[in-house]
């Protein structure tokens, strides 16, 4: 290969590593994702041994060691340069580029115990600054005592400017991420706790055991939401996969082995933000353990068919079991129970939208049916 040729190439897997970096920025969700990236390229591209990235942390006014790919990784969120100390230290605080052949030399040299830095003698680091802000810092470091040219400073230069926005960027993505979770947490704990407020105010008098039965089915639901969000990494979770696990956990939970029942879901997996996804699932919960607990009463053979629908305007669910149908002269504010009333508040009163109970129209059992406005 010609040195020419050799140049090219090189400078095509600089590109080629500046571009991927590039993509981060775009896509950068998950902050550690964006570190191990941004580390891994700038050593292999930059032909070092190690590249870290600190994080300044203004609370303790310290550069924690957030990624790295040379030095000892148990040290990541543990190993940290005081302000301003070290050759990465210095960098930040100048806001200045360094690039020592011989960095144990260096008066500035900051030893970092059990860091595995000292087989490095040869060092280069950059401030993080973003938005005129410093974030944090990162340094390549390697093994051969090594002169870092201009072209390398200005690659390194390049790099680090656009992991700075790319850092910056997934640390605002990672702290809204923290405060919806809590948000998320919270307004859960809160609807168990109007669960069991509700029950408590019940006057029908079941035996503990059916009450924690199906307080457990309750929060089983919501913690379906839950597991499909943590798999899907998103705000939105499908519904009809939800509502597909719901019966699956309600199924194993209240049907007897030994009965013929069945349980269809079908439809459109329509994607609900979590919060509705969350009401949705205590809806059909509690849809479905009426058709088991009161339609299927007694019954060894039936079936209960779930369909979710959507058009453009409107949700559609409908609930329906060929069991053994409403009591006489049903009249759903008179009986309204604990499940209707859960279903008939998230229903009307919070989603906007609406309920019928009535015969299923095909003759045997019971049809309910839900539009949500979407
Ligand atoms: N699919 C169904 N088939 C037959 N009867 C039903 C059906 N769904 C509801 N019902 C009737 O409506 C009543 C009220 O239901 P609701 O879910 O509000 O209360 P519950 O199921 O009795 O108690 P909870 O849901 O609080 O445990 C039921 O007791 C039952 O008589
Ligand atoms: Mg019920």
């Amino acid at each position: 290969m010609t040195t020419l040729e050799a140049q090219l190439q090189q400078k095509n897997a600089q590109l080629a590593a500046i571009r991927e970096i590039s993509r981060a920025i775009a896509e950068a969700q998950d902050l550690n994702d964006t570190l191990d990236l941004i580390t891994r390229r700038t050593t292999e591209v930059m032909h070092v041994e190690s590249c870290s990235i600190y994080l300044y942390n203004p609370t303790h006014d310290k550069l924690v060691l957030a990624a790295t790919t040379g030095l000892n990784k148990s040290g990541i969120g543990e190993f940290y340069l005081p302000h301003g100390a070290g050759l990465t230290g210095w960098a930040a605080e100048h806001r200045q580029v360094v690039a020592v052949t011989n960095a144990f030399q260096d008066v500035r040299f900051y030893r970092i115990l059990g860091s595995g830095e000292s087989k490095f003698p040869s060092l280069m680091a950059m401030p993080l600054v973003s938005r005129d802000r410093v974030i944090g810092a990162a340094n390549v470091q390697t093994e051969a005592r090594h002169d870092f040219s201009e072209d390398e400073i200005e690659l390194f230069r390049f790099i680090t400017e656009l992991a700075a926005t790319a850092l910056e960027k997934a640390q605002l993505v990672h702290a809204a991420v923290v405060r919806e979770m809590h948000h998320r947490v919270k307004n859960n704990l809160q609807t168990i706790a109007m669960l069991l407020r509700l029950q408590m105010d019940q006057e029908k008098k079941l035996a503990p055991h059916d009450i924690l039965n199906e307080t457990i089915n309750r929060v089983l639901s919501i913690a379906t939401v839950h597991e499909i969000l943590s798999e899907a990494g998103v705000d939105k979770a499908g519904a009809l996969d939800l509502i597909r696990r719901m019966s699956n956990t309600i199924s194993n939970n209240m049907l007897n082995p030994a009965a013929n029942i069945t349980i269809t879901v079908s439809g459109d997996n329509i994607e609900l933000p979590s919060q509705r996804a969350t009401s949705l699932a205590l809806v059909a919960n509690e849809l479905l353990q009426n058709a088991l607990e009161h339609g299927m009463a007694g019954r060894t053979e039936g079936a209960i068919t779930i369909k979710l629908t959507g058009d453009k305007g409107r949700l559609r669910l409908t609930v329906a079991d060929d069991g053994r149908g409403l009591p006489e002269n049903f009249e759903m504010n008179a009986h309204l129970g604990l499940g209707l009333e859960i279903v008939r508040t998230s229903v009307v009163e919070d989603m906007g939208g609406t309920f019928q109970l009535g015969p299923n129209p095909r003759g045997v059992g019971t049809l309910a049916q839900i539009t949500l406005p979407r």
